[in-house]
């Protein structure tokens, strides 16, 4: 093992929340994400559901505390035209995906559909407008019918299709990926079209308000943020988005499974690069925005590989091993330690696409390594951050390194501590001697691993990685040490 990891949690207590939002989900129009993934349609006969979605994956994402849903892009967010989802499923028009795969789409899943999904799952929509093919007036619409409570063309129309009290949205994202698939934009163009699109988004005296997010820079695409933050008037605006994906080369982005021993570093790489991506969009947020009122909003993060063999190129159907796990632990430790600029982040994305949290299959369902790290992390949902200074021992490859160890830590409302440890080194036990913010009497932990870093779940062996009960932290006082074996997640609770 190597001995020079250290963890330092800092004595003074922050006032930063850990928001729950940094632990949200994201689902597309994409594959068999929306069809096939959560919704199986009202009249599947093989398949438990309710109004067409699945109980199976409401239980699993119930148990996660997932805290908001993005729907329905993406892509397809700037091509979709929502009044063409609400009414008689029967004579609904159809929609070609013209983003993922060229299928038609019966609209058969819409507004309603997601909403009162969403009711089910106990979490809170965040609907992407359609800006780049869409009209100001249809996405003011759109706000007016779920949101207006009182009596209006679109709350009566919303009345007419059976939903008599609003369903309160307050996350709107004003577009996607402007620069790209959502119009081909310049960002000094972009701002002003999102001053247009956010003046007429009211609140519909919504409770909780509207909270509009531009559409945010491709990773390390400063420029973008800086020039939203400069040209937008903050009174319009509560949330900058930020996308980054975990990608080796776009060009030949490798398989899910069978990666090299090199793939997997370099994938690393691009997940450890989220550090300085939301380090250096922030620092351009406090130049305009020195309170911190505008969120960063990583609303899609996640591993992207080549489709598994045999599947549709543009279905993004991959599957996810313990490499996915490490990305999942190192991000989500990222957030963590940047909350009081990051308060609200989606994953890419939630059933059978892209690092999914669940796969399914006919009626069986599975929980990938990425729904554990989730399920492990979830105790840091509106806890408050403590402050970590991580020393790690370095991983190198061609030259190239990365850290080792990845932390973080909070405090949750029961006197409880946490702190959620990742060795991403493939091969090498990492001890780790952490500095504890006070005295504690008790600990004891959860861990994700496995046999091989190429292990994942099968419709067949859906339990090959699993969280099981960690034994390798000792406590003495202020001063705590963890073993950690090679790729592994451990969340440990600290208590006096
Ligand atoms: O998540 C898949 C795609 O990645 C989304 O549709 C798009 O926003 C991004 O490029």
């Amino acid at each position: 093992a190597q001995e020079a990891n250290t963890v330092r949690l800092s004595p003074e207590r922050s006032a930063t929340r850990i928001s729950r939002h940094i632990y949200g989900h994201f689902a597309e129009h994409l594959g068999r994400c929306i069809y096939d993934g959560f919704y199986v349609g009202e009249g599947n006969t093989t398949v438990s559901h309710t109004n067409g979605v699945r109980n199976d994956v409401v239980d699993a994402l119930r148990r996660l505390n997932i805290p908001n849903l993005r729907w329905p892009g993406g892509c397809f967010a700037d091509t979709y035209h929502w009044k063409d989802g609400i009414g008689p499923k029967e004579s609904r028009p159809t929609i070609v995906n013209t983003w993922w795969g060229g299928v038609t789409e019966d609209n058969s899943f819409g507004t309603h559909d997601f909403l009162n999904m969403c009711e089910l799952l106990g979490t809170e929509p965040y609907l992407a407008g359609n800006v780049a093919s869409g009209e100001v007036q249809e996405l003011a619409d759109w706000v007016q019918y779920v949101n207006h409570d009182g009596k209006s063309p679109m709350a009566d129309l919303r009345r007419k299709n059976g939903r008599e009290k609003p369903w309160g949205v307050k996350y709107w994202g004003v577009g996607n990926e402007a620069w790209g698939c959502g119009g081909n934009m310049r960002p000094e163009y972009y701002a002003d079209v999102y001053r247009r699109y956010a003046t007429f988004m009211s609140d519909w005296n919504n409770s909780g308000g509207v909270f509009r997010i531009a559409s945010g820079a491709n990773s390390a695409d400063y420029h973008w943020t800086e020039t939203l933050m400069k040209n937008i008037p903050h009174h319009l605006l509560e949330g900058v988005a930020l996308h980054h994906y975990a990608v080796i080369d776009w060009s030949n982005k490798g398989p899910s499974t069978a990666y090299s021993d090199k793939q997997y570093f370099q994938t690393m790489q691009s997940a450890w690069k989220m550090e300085e991506l939301v380090s250096k969009h922030a620092a351009i947020m406090d130049k305009y925005d020195p309170k911190k009122r505008v969120a960063l909003v990583v609303d899609e993060w996640g591993g992207w590989y080549e489709v598994e063999p045999g599947t549709n190129p543009g279905f993004l159907y991959q599957q996810n091993t313990m490499r996915d796990a490490m990305i999942a632990g190192v991000t989500l430790n990222i957030f963590n330690n940047h909350a009081e600029r990051v308060r609200m982040a989606n994953l890419a994305q939630t059933i059978n696409v892209l690092q999914a949290v669940i796969l399914t299959e006919g009626d069986r369902m599975i929980l990938t390594p990425t729904y554990h790290v989730m399920e492990m992390y979830k105790i840091h949902q509106e806890a408050t951050l403590i402050p970590v200074t991580v020393e790690s021992v370095t991983l190198t490859m061609d030259g190239e390194e990365l850290p080792a160890i990845s932390a973080s830590a909070s405090a949750d409302s029961l006197g409880n501590t946490h702190l959620s440890l990742v060795n991403v080194h493939p091969r090498e036990t990492q001890r780790v001697t952490v500095s504890l913010d006070r005295i504690y009497n008790k600990v004891e932990g959860r861990m994700l691993t496995s046999r091989d870093l190429r292990d994942h779940n099968t419709f067949d062996n859906p339990d090959v990685i699993a969280p099981t009960v960690f034994d390798g932290a000792r406590v003495n006082g202020d001063k705590l040490t963890v073993t950690l074996p090679p790729f592994s997640v451990v969340v440990l609770r600290l208590a006096e």
